[in-house]
């Protein structure tokens, strides 16, 4: 699919890794990573084949992406409650998103493997010691001590048995009767009794009610009513564990697809064009993801799209744009024209977090809600003037009842995040945050204008100006 004949699962070592550790035992991280590759896959290649032809289908305006999960798992805050409830969360608002765009919900999570994180600064001084700074499970821990910051080979070991037991766990869940649509659609019902707004998605509630009544009574039973696909997705930041975890697909002509997640993205500090991650994600089949910002021109993103994309496969390449609420507006539009203008397809997301993240009055990194949802907003009202389809959004949430984020349903003040504020790294949205998004967004979704019939559904549409490449 992708052919890249001077591509191999190391081929990234040639060039500058950014955001790497510096690991005091070179010895311990080659024997680790030399056990990684003789381990078994943690997904299945054709997998991540039917995802990239569930993105064309969000590519072609026929789905619509929820990509969502912690900034930053860890060891620590890892059970069986806290994968069931983020599952929960996200099964919860990919059913309000399906009902209002009237088409389906893809369902991605930032889990399974979301373990290390890129840095601002390499260390940082506690108590007059100079320490590392934390850079994610897989690296190093979070407590502010020599020991706990030291990058220790043996958690990139752990963090791969973490991810293959969420993933077990999620499989189970999502195929097991858990993702029942009817019961996702009582949890619903309950989070809009509980609420002061709730009276405000009644509509949107009451329309879900009558659509499965209806289905009952038709008799429609489909598996699809019971059960879901739920994909797994990280930043490929670390590079040696993502090599480890390349692998060729004996099924498939050979092809070479990294087996750690379903999806990988590279991150807004990692995605220099000349640098290591850009070069490895141009060679794995799976479908991949670029983070952009607004310092990204338009002539780096078609390059971007050139380097990831060279066959231009729907479904291929995923764009997420992470602007904040206030560049969004114009600092999107000119790279969507000029992507649109390529022939270049691309899917879009929104990722409205990490332009919005600031430091509250009591000194912690927060965001806040009506900047998330207004990027949002503007996100989609930006893919309404350009004919193209608003294909997603990407954010950082947690099934648990976390205060780390301001505002939303329960109107959460700054003296209020000391709670219970648990994050590793970013402020992640709580339960009842991300589901009142999902309702504000799925307003968003009925609003979005159809298209005149599914088979002209394409985004963008057929009446436009011809891109110069075809004329
Ligand atoms: C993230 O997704 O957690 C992240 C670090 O994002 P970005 O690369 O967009 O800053
Ligand atoms: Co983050």
């Amino acid at each position: 699919m992708n052919p890249r004949t001077d591509w191999t699962p190391d081929s990234w070592r040639r060039l500058h890794a950014d955001q790497q550790p510096t690991w005091p035992d070179l010895g311990a991280l080659d024997d680790v990573i030399k056990r990684l590759t003789g381990m078994p896959p943690l997904i299945f290649a054709g997998e991540a084949r039917s995802l990239t032809s569930e993105l064309a289908r969000a590519q072609g305006g026929d789905a619509f992406v929820l990509q969502a999960g912690d900034c930053a798992e860890t060891f620590e805050d890892f059970s069986a409650d806290r994968v069931k409830n983020v599952l929960k969360v996200i099964l919860q608002m990919s059913a309000v998103l399906a009902y209002s765009s009237g088409v389906p919900t893809i369902r991605i999570g930032r889990v399974a493997g979301q373990f290390a994180k890129p840095r601002t600064v390499a260390t940082e001084t506690v108590d007059g010691e100079e320490l590392p700074t934390y850079r994610g499970d897989i690296i190093n821990r979070v407590p502010p001590d020599r020991a706990s910051r030291t990058p220790d080979a043996a958690n990139i070991l752990r963090a791969y048995e973490q991810a293959a037991s969420t993933l077990n766990l999620l499989r189970g869940f999502t195929k097991g009767g858990f993702a029942d649509l009817a019961s996702v659609h009582e949890w619903n019902r309950e989070f809009l009794a509980a609420s002061s707004e709730g009276h405000r998605y009644e509509a949107i509630a009451s329309g879900i009610d009558a659509a499965l009544r209806f289905m009952r009574v038709c008799g429609v039973d489909s598996p699809s009513l019971h059960e879901v696909d739920f994909y797994a997705s990280h930043e490929a930041l670390l590079l040696p564990y993502e090599e480890a975890l390349t692998r060729q697909d004996s099924t498939h002509d050979d092809d070479w697809y990294d087996c750690s997640a379903h999806m990988l993205w590279v991150g807004n500090r990692t995605r220099e064009l000349d640098h290591a991650h850009v070069e490895f994600l141009s060679g794995i089949n799976n479908p991949v993801g670029c983070k952009i910002d607004s310092n990204c021109t338009p002539q780096y993103v078609l390059e971007l799209c050139d380097r990831l994309n060279p066959a231009r496969h729907p479904g291929r390449l995923t764009l997420i744009s992470r602007m904040g609420c206030d560049r969004i507006v114009d600092h999107l539009p000119p790279i969507i024209d000029a992507v649109n203008d390529s022939g270049h397809r691309v899917l879009w997301m929104c990722d409205p977090m990490h332009g919005n993240t600031f430091k509250s009055d009591g000194g912690l990194k927060t965001r806040r809600f009506e900047d998330i949802f207004e990027e949002i907003s503007r996100y989609f009202s930006i893919h309404r003037a350009a004919h193209t389809w608003p294909g997603g959004i990407h954010l950082e949430l947690t099934g648990e009842n976390v205060t780390e984020c301001l505002g939303g349903p329960d109107d959460l003040e700054d003296h209020e995040l000391h709670a219970h504020y648990e994050t590793a790294c970013d402020p992640r949205l709580n339960a009842r945050q991300s589901l009142d998004l999902a309702f504000l967004v799925a307003e968003l979704l009925a609003d979005f204008p159809p298209p005149a019939t599914t088979d002209t559904r394409q985004f963008p549409p057929t009446d436009r100006p011809a891109p110069a490449a075809a004329k």
